[in-house]
């Protein structure tokens, strides 16, 4: 932007001052901090949360991106750590076959050959493997951690949609009719991150699309992986959503699961999904 900058100013018709670029060249870093302190939310078009600034009312913008890619960063270093550490049986989180063809059963009549479904955090999950044996359209999974990433790519075909990146930092390029997400969003503890992570979801929806978000349920643990987590009833959930969705992601529907990990303790978990209305 600063090649072409030429500052002309008409103080005087008289007196034009051009202003050269190699005149203001140290005062750069100055201009910079400058701008990111008066820009407003929603004037870095670059940033790739920008489409969430309607949501947020106060940090600017580009500290906002900037601390979402620290954020980004050290959240994959954290869960490759998690991945490199145990097998895919032993993480806590791991379902058992059962419960994830009960949990394919919940959502079992919206994936069909015109679906688009995306995993968001799918990790080392076989939901989206379900959903290529269900015959879907097309499958995206969405993870922060190379590792997960890799296993993905390790079981799923080719022509599935492989995402690295953390959901807050991404811009999507296609609509999905199908989003899932299992113990990702109970992680966002600020209410920035929250809301731009409805935002994120608004956007890669289809109208009519639905989502499927699974949380620690109102009574269950308040870390996960060694991290703390917001927990929520689905009443609750469905509140947070519709509010910060203006109200296009309404709740359908929710339920309860008992998780239980593989050194056999109990999690609750709920489940809501969300009908995106078509306006
Ligand atoms: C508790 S694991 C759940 C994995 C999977 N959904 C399941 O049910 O087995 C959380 C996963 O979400 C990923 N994750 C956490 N925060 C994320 C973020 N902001 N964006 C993308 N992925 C994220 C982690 O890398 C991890 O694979």
């Amino acid at each position: 932007m600063f090649t072409c900058f030429r500052l002309t100013h008409y103080a005087n018709r008289n007196c034009r001052i051009k202003v050269k670029i190699a005149h203001i060249r140290p005062f750069f870093p100055i201009l910079v901090g400058l701008m990111s302190v008066f820009s407003k939310p929603g004037q870095n078009m670059n940033c790739p949360v920008a489409a969430a600034a309607k949501f947020r009312q106060s940090a600017p913008m580009t500290n906002t991106c900037e601390r979402r890619m620290m954020h980004a960063t050290s959240l994959a270093q954290h869960w490759n750590t998690a991945y490199d550490a145990r097998d895919r049986s032993d993480l806590t989180w791991t379902q058992t076959d059962q419960a994830l063809g009960e949990q394919l059963g919940h959502m079992g009549s919206l994936v069909t050959p015109d679906s688009a479904c995306i995993d968001i955090g799918a990790g080392k999950s076989q939901l989206a493997a379900g959903w290529v044996s269900l015959g879907a359209g097309h499958v995206a999974v969405l993870d922060v951690s190379d590792a997960a990433l890799d296993y993905q790519r390790s079981v799923l075909p080719q022509t599935c949609e492989f995402i690295g990146a953390s959901v807050l930092d991404w811009t999507a390029t296609r609509r999905y009719t199908l989003w899932h997400d299992r113990a990702v969003f109970h992680f966002l503890t600020d209410p920035q991150d929250q809301s731009a992570y409805v935002a994120q979801m608004l956007h890669a929806l289809e109208p009519g699309g639905v989502a499927v978000l699974s949380t620690f349920d109102a009574d269950g643990p308040a870390r996960c992986s060694n991290l703390p987590v917001q927990r929520y009833s689905s009443a609750q959930l469905a509140d947070v959503v519709h509010r910060l969705s203006n109200g296009a992601l309404v709740a359908q529907r929710g339920y309860q699961t008992q998780h239980i990990t593989p050194k056999s303790n109990r999690q609750a978990f709920q489940t809501t999904l969300f009908h995106k209305i078509a306006r």
